[in-house]
């Protein structure tokens, strides 16, 4: 039979996935719901949410590990329902706790992912792969006994060894420090470059700056979507930044005010945001003539305008 994707023309269809309507339940709680999505081909795809958001359940639909009680879609072309199998072929995914053998080496790991895949050259590719993943010199060094950020790139070799067209990382980030954080994002944009789309979901909002587009979501709902810069100019928040001294006292008067939605401190200014502009400016006003501080209107931070779909999210979705 043609393994090749139904809807496909001779070149590969410029949406690697496109899914309508997702919906999943597990013992009648709902945790997807009418969930749709787009991303590109060759683009970077973060996934954002509190924990569990539906984050890791979506992402297994997609790669037709689990099925969706509703809705419909496509990945890499293929139909999510009909062809989780030649979806799986195609797409590496990274689980939220690595699934590497602890007791096998980093070759027995890699040479394991290239039998299962069928390669005819199971030894070369591992071989290759561990050049690429900076890992040479610690072949033979088992997995277990490995540091997180170099389990990490294992993890991650792991799942691009079978050369895949999509890559699904689930927080593939969590635990490892600043400079092993940064080199596997210099690693993902290289991916991306070649042609590789990623999908990757992260608490991290400097990761979510990093990606070319972003969606949140929040107890199932797809809330936001877009580039970080669309997903701020929506937000219907309104922002001033405040620079001075004793902002401890400042945040005690504001927080609870009717107007403030939300206080926080950013580095060395003060976040001040509202839903309402003219009742944020009210509640400010009796503040701003003070010399302490400075005022200035601003933009919401994306974790400000995440922080505030969360709080209207539990509002709606939660009761
Ligand atoms: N197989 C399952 N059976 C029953 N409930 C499940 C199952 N898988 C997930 N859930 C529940 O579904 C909800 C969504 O979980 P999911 O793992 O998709 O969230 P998440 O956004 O990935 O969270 P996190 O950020 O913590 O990883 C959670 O309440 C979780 O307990
Ligand atoms: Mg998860």
């Amino acid at each position: 039979m043609n393994d090749s994707p139904t809807s496909a023309r001779s070149d590969a269809p410029s949406i690697a996935i496109d899914v309508k309507g997702l919906t999943k339940s597990f013992s009648g709680r709902e945790v997807v719901h009418d969930l749709s999505m787009q991303v590109k081909r060759g683009e970077i795809y973060g996934f954002l949410g509190p924990n569990g958001s539906g984050k890791t359940t979506t992402i297994r639909i997609l790669c037709g590990l689990l099925t969706p009680d509703s809705g419909e879609g496509s990945c890499l072309g293929y139909d999510i329902r009909r062809d989780a199998d030649k979806i799986k072929r195609k797409v590496g995914y990274m689980t939220q706790r690595f699934s590497l053998y602890q007791d096998l080496s980093v070759r027995e790991n890699l040479e394991f992912v290239a039998r299962l895949y069928g390669m005819p050259d199971a030894r070369g590719a591992a071989r290759d792969t561990i050049a690429r993943i900076g890992l040479k010199g610690r072949e033979e060094q088992l997995a277990g006994e490995l540091s997180g950020g170099w389990k990490q790139r294992l993890a991650l070799g792991a799942c691009t060894l079978p050369n895949p067209q999509l890559l699904l990382l689930d927080e593939p980030t969590a635990g490892v420090d600043p400079k092993a954080r940064r080199d596997f994002w210099n690693e993902i944009h290289a991916l991306a470059a070649e042609g590789l789309t990623v999908l990757v979901s992260t608490h991290y909002m400097d990761e979510a700056e990093r990606c070319h587009e972003i969606a949140y979501i929040a107890y199932g709902h797809l809330l936001a979507h877009g580039t970080v810069d669309e997903v701020i100019a929506k937000s219907e928040l309104s922002t001033w930044l405040v620079t001075g001294e004793d902002f401890n006292g400042l945040m005690a008067e504001l927080n609870g005010k009717p107007g403030v939605d939300m206080v926080a401190p950013f580095g060395t200014s003060l976040h001040v945001s509202g839903r309402d502009k003219a009742a944020l400016e009210t509640a400010i006003a009796p503040y701003r003539g003070d010399s302490k501080w400075h005022w200035q209107a601003g933009e919401p931070s994306l974790e400000d305008v995440f922080i505030d779909l969360m709080g209207r999210s539990r509002d709606n979705f939660q009761g």
